[in-house]
């Protein structure tokens, strides 16, 4: 059981044996301060209002009745009715002896489905894709690592208006002799030019949107040329989460145009309920729920007066794909905050239509804006969007100066390595350790830096540990010593380590990974203080002491390492 668990378990029992009602929580909390204890049981003061009683009474009555026999070596109460809780130094070493960094089982095992980075193919990966990619990334890593069934799902943008412009663009080229992956050797390129021809040339609009409607109804010549479009353009994205070390796989994309032939019938089912009707031509849910001040209902249109179907069409289908195909049990949305409006008319219609029973859980997780250091939203020096692929060029250039810079004594190879390593987990670390729903500043500095909370900081305190084995000519796996609390050091040092599950958990429900960022953050200076006080390998250390020592140290390498791991981060032996 986790630790947190634990303490509001037993605190629950003494709280009802004290005669305090039910609903009162005992509020079970990581203490802020060393000397405020271990945890605190902030429960008896809102326990005391309600009872109209004194909340230092109410607590020392709590404290005549908890049992954590074994678990706590000292209580006491603090201030105005806190309850400090000092665990026991015997207690944290037996339960980190059986501490292990593995796949857990989950009580209740789901099938999650998660909806991440599904970029438009239109153009080019931009860094206004790198969030969601990253942090939908991070949770199907927690949720596996939890036990659940993860299915990843990359709606990718394949479909819709631009497409018609684009294989109009492609068939010139291909006219001309070109060959496909060339002509798109530059996607945005392309796009721009496609996009002048289209601005510019009537005839060239005309057969653009010709092509739209040919395409969607199936016309082989269309098709061929959107295939041939479509195959470069995710070959270009498979490239860029393959370099940000990310797990989205060709077999994870499930695109807009999947749901082609789903659509009619979505918007037919829709209007026989009566949720979609017409409206000057066109299908529209109306929604009351989501109403303006003035009482106006918010429209989310199905189906144009034209015939054509809209990206909220293809996101309800979707959304019973999920359901019915996928057998979802939780799903998860990564997009940004700004199509926040789009997502709550989808949920409330899909509910609404019955397309998503109440067991299943739909969860919006938006998030902020990259911003450049003017403030503004991040672009290229000329005012472009930054693509993608540039940027993680431009992060490995940067952290090899750096690896060259800090040691020149690797090979080629190991500098190359670990160039990469740092570059790309400096950029996701960056994303990811800021509260999801924020803007924030990109900064190349701070993020390579390796001090403070960064990736190359955690990757650092990695090889440190990594170098106390190759000096001891020691396996970090196979130490299986007794871990001995004496020091506060090694006491700060075991708390966290017992934490990192708790710390998962709370990933997995509120789709965070800062605080897993925040928590790393925090091991790893307890473990550079700890290595501080603590020698491990000096010869004067007994050796009980020392075997104790490397168990710590194995255990909190393998809690950054798979920590990291969890972010999308690698690590390596040595930088
Ligand atoms: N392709 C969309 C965009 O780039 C994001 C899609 C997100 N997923 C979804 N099911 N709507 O804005």
């Amino acid at each position: 059981m986790r630790l947190k668990a634990l303490l509001t378990q037993r605190f629950n029992a003494a709280m009802r044996s004290a005669g305090i009602p039910d609903d009162c929580s005992p509020m079970i909390a990581l203490s802020g301060k060393p000397q405020f204890g271990d945890y605190q049981a902030n429960g008896a003061m809102g326990a005391a209002k309600r009872m109209q009683t004194s909340p230092r009474d109410l607590a020392a009555k709590i404290l005549d009745h908890v049992d954590l026999e074994g678990i706590a070596e000292k209580l006491e109460i603090a201030g105005p009715g806190f309850i400090n809780i000092y665990l026991s130094k015997p207690f944290l070493a037996e339960s980190l002896n059986q501490a292990k960094r593995k796949t857990l089982a989950p009580e209740h095992k789901q099938t999650v489905v998660i909806d991440y980075s599904s970029p438009n193919l239109a153009k080019e990966m931009h860094v206004g894709h790198l969030r969601s990619t990253i942090i939908g990334d991070s949770l199907a890593r927690v949720l596996e690592y939890q036990g659940h069934n993860v299915k990843r799902q990359n709606h990718m943008g394949d479909w819709g208006t631009q497409f018609g412009m684009l294989i109009a663009e492609l068939e010139l080229h291909l006219g001309e002799g070109e060959q496909a992956e060339l002509a798109l050797d530059d996607l945005e390129q392309f796009y721009q030019q496609s996009k002048k021809h289209f601005d510019e040339d009537p005839s060239f609009a005309d057969k653009a949107r010709d092509y739209v409607v040919k395409l969607q109804s199936g016309d082989e010549h269309c098709r061929k040329l959107w295939h041939k479009f479509i195959k470069v353009s995710v070959a270009h994205s498979l490239d860029i989460y393959q370099r940000l070390n990310v797990g989205l796989l060709e077999a994870h994309i499930q695109p807009e145009s999947a749901y082609n032939d789903a659509l009619e019938s979505v918007v037919d089912d829709l209007s026989k309920q009566g949720i979609a009707v017409d409206s000057d031509g066109a299908k529209v849910v109306f929604l009351s729920e989501l109403a303006d001040k003035n009482g106006h209902p918010s429209p989310m249109i199905v189906k144009k007066s034209g015939g054509g179907f809209l990206y909220a069409t293809s996101d309800l289908a979707a959304l019973c794909y999920r359901v019915n195909e996928l057998q979802a049990d939780r799903i998860l949305y990564f997009i940004d905050a700004r199509q926040s409006l789009h997502m709550k008319q989808v949920f409330i219609t899909g509910r609404k239509a019955g397309y998503v029973p109440k067991r299943v859980r739909i969860e919006h997780h938006p998030f902020g804006t990259m911003m450049g250091e003017n403030g503004r939203p991040f672009k290229t020096r000329s005012g472009g969007t930054v693509k993608l692929a540039d940027l993680l060029v431009e992060a490995v250039q940067r952290a090899e100066k750096l690896v060259r810079e800090k040691n020149n004594n690797l090979s080629e190879e190991l500098v190359k390595d670990i160039a990469n390593k740092v570059g790309i987990g400096a950029v996701k670390y960056a994303d990811l350790s800021v509260t999801r729903t924020n803007d924030y500043i990109f900064n190349w500095d701070s993020m390579l830096s390796f001090e403070g909370n960064t990736a190359p900081y955690l990757q650092y305190a990695y090889t440190r540990i990594s170098s106390i084995f190759r000096k001891a000519g020691k396996n970090p796996e196979t130490i299986s010593a007794a871990i001995d609390i004496v020091e506060s050091q090694e006491k700060a040092l075991a708390l966290k380590l017992i934490q990192f599950e708790e710390v998962i958990d709370q990933v997995a429900i509120d789709c965070y990974p800062h605080s897993l960022c925040s928590y790393l953050y925090d091991l790893a200076s307890a473990f550079m203080t700890f290595y501080e006080f603590c020698p491990v390998l000096k010869k004067d250390v007994p050796e009980a002491t020392r075997n104790s020592r490397l168990k710590l140290s194995a255990l909190s390498a393998a809690t950054l390492s798979q920590g990291l791991d969890l972010l999308g981060i690698e690590v390596m032996e040595q930088m």
